[in-house]
């Protein structure tokens, strides 16, 4: 049976960490896959998680299985965080295998009530939401979003794009801090998406997976909360990966923001019975540590410090990027890495320039010419600046 089995393809991403990992070149710098480094090269665990850690390793009595959903506590924390004023009797809430589970989930959530769904994602997106909607069978169609010549939103394109989407069609949008391109909605962008939806019928499933990371833990849940206030049924996939640096114990969570309470009962039931079918209980021990910090003033100040600090760190380099390109190319065509937020840029390099970058000068990212900002620091900024330049980019 097994060896009948196709060779599957690599996802682009993951098979970058083997190829820096196997470069023997002194140097060498990884701006592939999203994950935060400090100064030193390192992903630190947060003070607050430490804390949290140290908490209920002293306090934990038992391990014995949580709730289907997760637990009330982790999932009331996090829907105050990520958007404050609900209507707790329309919100249902589950406990995720990371952020990428709860994806997984709102797109089963989503097929199981309409099996007729498409789903309409960005051009470019993250890659595995289309890896894993072509391995579910899930039809979707692109809409327009990065303009390649300003490195900005193609709003215009987005708009004309997303209206094509048809009531009980899924929108997918990015909540903040675009993935891959780091170029995003204004406010005022999103109160006309919002309109666009609001007409069709058709349901936005805003992935947030970078809380934090853009212009601050409340401007960036801002436009999710927007939408939540505004139309009727919004499906939230939110990640705990980045802004609590637990990327490892595969923290998310899925919100659906239902018309009425009923329909709020019937997505709550659905959504644990799609946790049973897959993995049975979420994972536990990432989810209790951001309940710990979200719901202890003091943990939680040094949390929101803390990421305050990685976010301005992001922003310092992005300003010293933009700065030493417009030094060496003499020109202003770099400063939109100055203007994007998140954790990534996308260059609009060639696959070859990407590749050029990775065998001249020992600096990995993203073939479609994505780089991590956070994987940069002031030292490697300098050497970045000058192999962009001497790639021809
Ligand atoms: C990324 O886009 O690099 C991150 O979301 C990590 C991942 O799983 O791809």
């Amino acid at each position: 049976m097994l060896s009948s089995l196709q060779p599957q393809t690599p996802d682009s991403i993951l098979k970058l960490i083997e190829e820096f990992k196997a470069d023997t070149r002194q140097g060498k710098i990884d701006l592939g896959v999203g994950v935060y480094k400090d100064s030193q090269g390192v992903t630190p665990v947060m003070r607050a998680v430490k804390a949290a850690e140290r908490r209920i390793w002293e306090t934990q009595t038992t391990k014995a299985y949580t709730g289907l959903a997760g637990e009330p506590e982790y999932r009331n924390a996090m829907a105050q965080m990520v958007l404050k004023d609900v209507p707790a009797d329309r919100l249902a809430s589950l406990a995720t295998v990371g952020g990428t589970g709860a994806i997984r989930q709102a797109l089963e959530l989503a097929r199981l009530a309409n099996p007729g769904v498409t789903v309409h994602v960005s051009n470019p997106t993250w890659p595995n939401h289309l890896s894993i909607m072509k391995f579910m069978g899930l039809p979707f169609v692109e809409y327009r979003y990065f303009d390649a010549e300003t490195r900005g939103v193609d709003f215009d394109g987005l708009k004309a794009d997303i209206a094509r989407a048809g009531k009980g069609d899924i929108v997918l949008l990015h909540g903040c801090c675009h993935n891959p391109t780091g170029a995003n909605l204004t406010m005022a962008q999103w109160e006309e998406v919002a309109a666009i939806l609001e007409a069709s019928g058709a349901i936005p499933l805003i992935d947030l997976a970078y809380q934090g990371f853009g212009d601050g833990l409340e401007e960036d849940a801002a436009a999710t909360r927007m939408i939540a206030q505004r139309l009727p049924e919004v499906l939230i996939a939110a990640s705990c990966s980045k802004n609590f640096g637990i990327y490892r114990e595969r923290t998310g969570i899925l919100f659906a923001l239902a018309e009425n309470a009923a329909a709020r009962d019937l997505a709550q039931g659905s959504m644990a019975f799609l946790n049973r079918q897959n993995y049975s209980f979420p994972p536990d021990h990432g989810a209790r540590i951001v309940s710990t910090i979200l719901t202890d003033d003091a943990l939680r100040a040094d949390w929101a410090a803390e990421l305050e600090e990685v976010r301005n760190t992001m922003l310092g380099l992005r300003a010293q990027l933009a700065s030493d390109l417009r030094d060496l190319s003499g020109s202003d065509r770099f400063d939109f890495i100055g203007n994007h937020r998140g954790m990534f840029s996308r260059l609009g390099a060639t696959p070859e320039q990407v590749q050029r970058l990775k065998s001249d000068a020992a600096i990995y990212m993203v073939g479609d010419s994505r780089l991590n900002i956070a994987g940069l620091n002031r030292h490697t900024v300098p050497v970045l600046a000058r192999a962009i330049i001497d790639a021809g980019i």
